[in-house]
């Protein structure tokens, strides 16, 4: 049970944690923690109660989750317009998947907090010189040194701190009125005004929320709408819950509440390297009460994911549990096993899907690379899997970017491999680019 007296939001240290960066620096990790205990939250149990609420109804098929952003944020990227660009590239998807699927969106970045990675290998060989492989801004340098690949303490609370500052932007645009649903050209990124994006996609576009802007006038008109609620295109956090020091340092019990929160974030996630049945990640997160994400790729099997459900779910609470499927070409014979199971046991979950990360290849000249239209085939495979398997396909999962990037291949533009180089600027896995992106949800709108 996640109350259970064992449990405790340190109970995962005596459990093997995969993907672990020991710290050498002791006293500076313990004195960071004990700083990340006392610092108010990024987040509040009452919005953590929302969503998971939320994610209920879309458990049901009454909304939509869509969950994107970089796959690695930086420090670095603590900065106004690549805050911006990614919330207007969300609303702007939203604004089509509310057009085309007719159901409320949840909006969730990948933001204010994701810093940690998962990596490959432990260790990066150049030359003859092998050092700990880079594991995001929270735990250790890009740089080929061995000063900078150390896992540094007081990039804990450099982390915390630039989730607090980039979520203070967000918190501010969208209760502002820049996500103001009747007014979605303050969200039009400059390419809206290029030829780049294409005539055809454009138009589709404005003629998506004129339809969007026509429904709100007529709900207003009928007054069965409450004005402010579509004033304001609330979004939600999330990140890997990789690195549990930080996690557990920001998990709290609140006032008049039963149950421990981690308030680092809304929606944290368990990667697909480590969510091990008996490793530390698992053991964490089944004690906290936020929704929790799990990625589940090709090689989980039916019964290890039902286990999970067991431990991570225990009382099988709605809206508790998001399993993102990232599949690739084994979609077809991996995703039905897992999703028939799943649905034989009676426990809520919601499907979505990731059809990034089971697509990611490198080109010959070594550039990590995805291609648009595996993209889109996965999705598709998945929309069909669910139909199929009577389930609800309720939410995806994306890697992308507000930005011009030149990271993923094909897609309307026809990026080849050779225009990679062009712009080339992600710290970890290939995202989607801003046309991309709105032609994918184009796509989705037909599809979930
Ligand atoms: C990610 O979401 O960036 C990631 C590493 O995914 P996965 O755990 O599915 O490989
Ligand atoms: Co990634």
């Amino acid at each position: 049970m996640s109350d259970s007296p064992e449990w405790h939001p340190e109970s995962w240290r005596s459990k093997p944690v995969a993907q672990d960066v020991p710290y050498e620096d002791q006293t500076g990790l313990e004195s960071a923690l004990s700083e990340l205990r006392v610092l108010p939250p990024l987040v509040t149990s009452f919005e953590v109660e929302s969503l998971k609420a939320q994610i209920a109804e879309a458990q049901q098929g009454k909304r939509f989750v869509l969950q994107g952003g970089d796959c690695a944020e930086t420090l670095a990227d603590c900065r106004p317009d690549a805050i911006a660009s990614k919330l207007k590239i969300l609303l702007q998807m939203s604004m089509i998947l509310v057009q085309g699927l007719k159901k409320p969106v949840v909006r969730v970045g990948r933001f204010a907090g994701q810093y940690a990675k998962p990596r490959s290998k432990p260790t990066e060989t150049q030359g003859d010189v092998t050092l700990p492989n880079y594991f995001g801004d929270l735990v250790n340098r890009p740089g080929f040194d061995a000063e900078s690949r150390k896992a540094d303490p007081a990039l804990l609370v450099e982390g915390y701190k630039h989730a607090a500052l980039t979520l203070n932007f967000i918190r501010s645009l969208t209760d502002g009125g820049f996500a103001d649903l009747h007014h979605p050209e303050f969200w039009d990124l400059s390419f809206m005004q290029s030829a780049v994006l294409g005539a055809d996609l454009k138009q589709r576009y404005l003629a998506a929320t004129e339809r969007v802007r026509g429904s709100l006038r007529f709900m207003e008109a009928l007054g069965g709408a409450p004005a402010d609620s579509l004033r304001r295109a609330p979004f939600f956090t999330s990140h890997e819950g990789l690195n549990l020091h930080y996690e557990s340092a920001q998990t709290r019990k609140v006032p008049r509440r039963e149950r421990w929160y981690n308030l680092s974030t809304h929606l944290p996630w368990i990667g697909e390297r480590t969510r091990g049945l008996e490793g530390a990640h698992v053991e964490f997160f089944r004690g906290v009460a936020n929704p929790v994400g799990v990625k589940v790729g090709p090689t989980a099997n039916p019964d290890t994911v039902i286990t999970l459900l067991e431990q991570l779910n225990a009382r099988d609470e709605p809206g508790k549990i998001v399993l993102i499927t990232r599949m690739g070409p084994a979609l077809a014979e991996a995703l039905p096993p897992i999703l028939n199971a799943v649905q034989a046991s009676g426990r809520p979950v919601l499907w979505m899907s990731d059809p990034m990360h089971g697509n990611t290849r490198k080109t010959e000249s070594g550039i990590k690379t995805r291609s648009f239209e595996a993209i889109v085939a996965e999705l598709e495979a998945c929309a069909a899997a669910h139909q199929q398997a009577g389930t609800v396909f309720g939410g995806v999962h994306f890697e992308l970017t507000g930005d011009d990037v030149t990271e993923c291949t094909g897609g309307a533009q026809a990026l080849t491999e050779e225009d990679l180089t062009h712009n080339y600027t992600t710290a970890c896995d290939p995202r989607l680019n801003y046309r991309q992106a709105l032609e994918l949800s184009f796509r989705l709108a037909e599809l979930a």
